[in-house]
């Protein structure tokens, strides 16, 4: 694939570049490509294809949030191979994030830290965006609250932004887990999360899109008694779905050398490789409390085809990754089809 040869050749420039540069820059040439003619979708293979909560994806493989928060990139992300693409996090309202720099890599583990903070264009710039989404690829929406926003207040914030988006994408993915919002992960305390759902699936209800799944996106950080009651707490609200997981605060999946490194860098969320072992422990847990209550959405550390059919082995509906795709760049998304079509 022509652009993952260009992309390895330019990686070592590229990864010169202070991070969200890099990631704007991409930005403005994916824009481009998505205007070009040119830019195809492959063809997938029939037997990728999956059910997962009521819809059909052409392939278990999704683009995980974060990458494209305002939904600028769909065609392209069609083209390189993903089934879907969790859109977000949004927010109701615009917000600028967390001060720069708020974005680290460490190459040589595949690692990211991050402390974006939910720079957000706000649902609104964001749902109008989504008026022109390609056929063929299922989009997600992943809402978060405004900092801004008082906790006991989380709940307006999520519907206001549901009201926006919900009408325009194929899932929902209510993100109560990002270490870079202050207080956000305490939403995923039973007592807190039980009125959360409920609000959303009255609202659902109420806008007539009880056929659209809501899923619930779950930290690593969890302590596994507290992860019990957060699973059986959002398995007994009526929600169609968990992710699992976001990034971790763990400073401990970083090698030894590098850690004073990564310290140094300050507050934020690592994902890449070195989560893989710890986000799986997690899904596994989550997997074997559900009991088949709920589906669940593999997240964390993907990197490879052998890392996507283990997930979706260990009982998952369907797997997303981010940070690979940095690494690796975007020919790994057809290699791992192939290695999940062959599988
Ligand atoms: C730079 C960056 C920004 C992210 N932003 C979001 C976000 O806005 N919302 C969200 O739910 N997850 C966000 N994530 C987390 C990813 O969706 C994913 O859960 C996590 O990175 C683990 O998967 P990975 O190891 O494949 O990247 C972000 C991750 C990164 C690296």
């Amino acid at each position: 694939m022509l652009l993952d040869a260009l992309y390895r050749a330019a990686r070592p420039w590229i990864f010169r570049m202070d991070p969200e540069r890099a990631h704007d820059l991409a930005f403005s040439l994916g824009e481009r490509l998505c205007d070009w003619p040119g830019l195809d979708a492959p063809k997938l293979d029939p037997s990728l294809a999956r059910t997962a909560f009521g819809l059909r994806f052409p392939s278990p493989l999704g683009l995980a949030a974060g990458l494209d928060k305002g939904a600028r990139l769909l065609p392209l992300w069609k083209a390189l191979g993903f089934g879907h693409v969790e859109i977000g996090t949004v927010t109701p309202r615009p917000q600028p994030g967390n001060p720069k720099p708020r974005l680290f890599r460490l190459p040589e583990e595949g690692l990211i830290l991050n402390r974006m903070g939910f720079n957000s264009e706000g649902a609104e710039v964001v749902a109008e965006r989504l008026r022109s989404r390609p056929d063929g690829l299922l989009v997600g929406g992943n809402l978060g609250k405004n900092k801004a926003t008082p906790e006991e207040a989380a709940l307006d914030d999520y519907r206001d932004a549901y009201r926006l988006i919900a009408p325009r994408v194929d899932y929902i993915a209510l993100n109560i887990s990002s270490p870079n919002t202050p207080g956000l992960r305490d939403l995923q305390a039973p007592e807190a999360l039980k009125p959360l759902l409920a609000g959303m699936l009255a609202l659902r209800k109420e806008m007539g899109l009880e056929a659209q799944p809501i899923l619930l996106k779950l930290a690593p950080d969890l302590a596994p008694e507290d992860l019990d009651a957060t699973v059986d707490a959002a398995a007994a609200s009526g929600i169609d779905g968990l992710i699992a997981t976001n990034t971790t605060l763990d400073r401990g999946i970083v090698s030894e050398a590098n850690r004073a490194r990564v310290e140094r860098w300050g507050a934020g969320g690592l994902s890449g490789r070195g989560l893989h072992a710890k986000a799986r422990d997690v899904r596994k847990r989550v997997l074997a409390r559900l009991g088949g209550r709920l589906p669940l959405v593999a997240c964390g550390g993907i990197s490879t085809g052998a890392e996507a059919t283990e997930a979706l082995a260990d009982g998952a509906a369907l797997a997303q990754l981010y940070t690979a795709l940095i690494f690796e760049g975007p020919g790994l998304v057809g290699r791992i089809n192939k290695e999940l079509a062959g599988a």
